[in-house]
């Protein structure tokens, strides 16, 4: 039995070196160690031995398999290694490779002009205001000096929700709500979306945005109004613009004005862009009026003020060259992308 045991380490040590994947270590484990290996093969005939080499040949063979088991282990720390740099030879990942771009978005151009202008007035010492646009037919009409049958209301015809909700046609029942909380000095912009019964075309659109401003203060007059209007027009277009002040009509200011901007393609000598007249008009304007102030608590004797409000599309489409106003709601990426 002995000359077995030893012939079984030395078989088993022998295949140890040869093999090269943990499936033939298994194997070899198994053959030699398993229920029905060879070595418990032999151990089962050890109740036939006499008394006294039962010890010897016991140990001979805890021995043998101790031997084994240590040299299985062994290889198996061998392979497990080769494995594993084989596995990331394989993997190799090359850092330097470019990578994919992901798609970033943009600000839309109505957006882009209109933190500009938001600037522009921050600058000025102006703040923002904010209102609906779901709005009362009061602050819409009523306080603006248009009453129910004026005809001022068929210029601005828009959806009724009731016969007081309407949606605003435009940004001025913001001099109201602004007038009606806070006490002169007043310097704010509020731009936003308003509403009108107009049909889309290049110029036209049934949704469109307004920024108004609004000035109260002691001692302001046109003066006023014309220096911001110039300084804002210039900071937006450049030092060489100029602006033009025609007599008009709003029911809420008096005196009013429409204000013209000299033309950004010829300057002001008049071209195709313009119609020959060398200035386009881009917001209406005037001196807030008394009745307005009155309805809102402030005092027209002792305080005076200036509104204007400023059509958004026009001053983008103007600013960025874009010649139908019908491309800045139509989301085509392919448009979108040029700014
Ligand atoms: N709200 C007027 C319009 O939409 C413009 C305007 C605003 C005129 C403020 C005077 C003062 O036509």
């Amino acid at each position: 039995m002995k000359e077995q045991l030893l012939a079984i380490r030395k078989s088993a040590e022998e295949k140890l070196v040869s093999l090269t994947s943990l499936q033939e270590l298994e194997d070899v484990r198994v053959s030699v160690l398993g229920k029905k290996g060879e070595l418990t093969q032999v151990l089962r005939q050890m109740g036939a031995l006499s008394a006294e080499e039962r010890p010897i040949i016991g140990a001979l063979a805890n021995e043998v398999r101790e031997a084994i088991e240590s040299a299985l282990s062994e290889r198996k720390t061998v392979l497990l290694a080769k494995a594993r740099e084989e596995k990331l030879a394989k993997e190799v990942i090359d850092v330097t490779m470019a990578g994919k771009k992901p798609e970033i978005g943009g600000l839309h151009p109505i957006t882009k002009v209109l933190d500009e202008v938001k600037n522009i007035f921050l600058g000025m010492g102006f703040s923002i205001a904010e209102g609906p646009d779901v709005e009362l037919d009061y602050y819409n009409f009523e306080a603006l000096n248009i009453p129910k049958e004026h005809p001022a209301r068929d210029t601005q015809d828009t959806f009724y929700v009731s016969d007081n909700v309407v949606l605003r046609t435009q940004t001025s029942p913001m001099q109201i709500r602004v007038m009606e909380k806070a006490k002169p000095p007043i310097r704010i912009i509020a731009p936003g979306r308003v509403y009108r019964s107009d049909a889309v075309d290049a110029t036209h659109s049934p949704v469109f945005h307004q920024i108004e401003g609004l000035v109260v203060d002691k001692g302001i007059t046109m003066a006023d109004l014309k220096g911001t209007l110039e300084q804002f027009i210039k900071s937006l277009y450049g030092q060489d613009a100029k602006i033009r002040l025609r007599p008009h009509h709003f029911p809420f200011t008096e005196p009013s004005a429409e204000v013209d901007v000299s033309c950004f393609v010829c300057g002001g000598k008049g071209c195709r862009v313009c119609k020959g007249e060398g200035f386009i008009e881009i917001l209406g304007a005037g001196m807030v009026h008394p009745d307005v102030l009155r309805r809102c608590n402030i005092d027209p004797d002792e305080y005076s003020g200036f509104a204007f409000g400023l059509g958004l599309e026009r001053i983008v489409m103007r600013r960025m060259n874009i010649d139908d106003m019908r491309h800045l709601y139509e989301n085509d990426v392919r448009f979108l992308k040029q700014f």
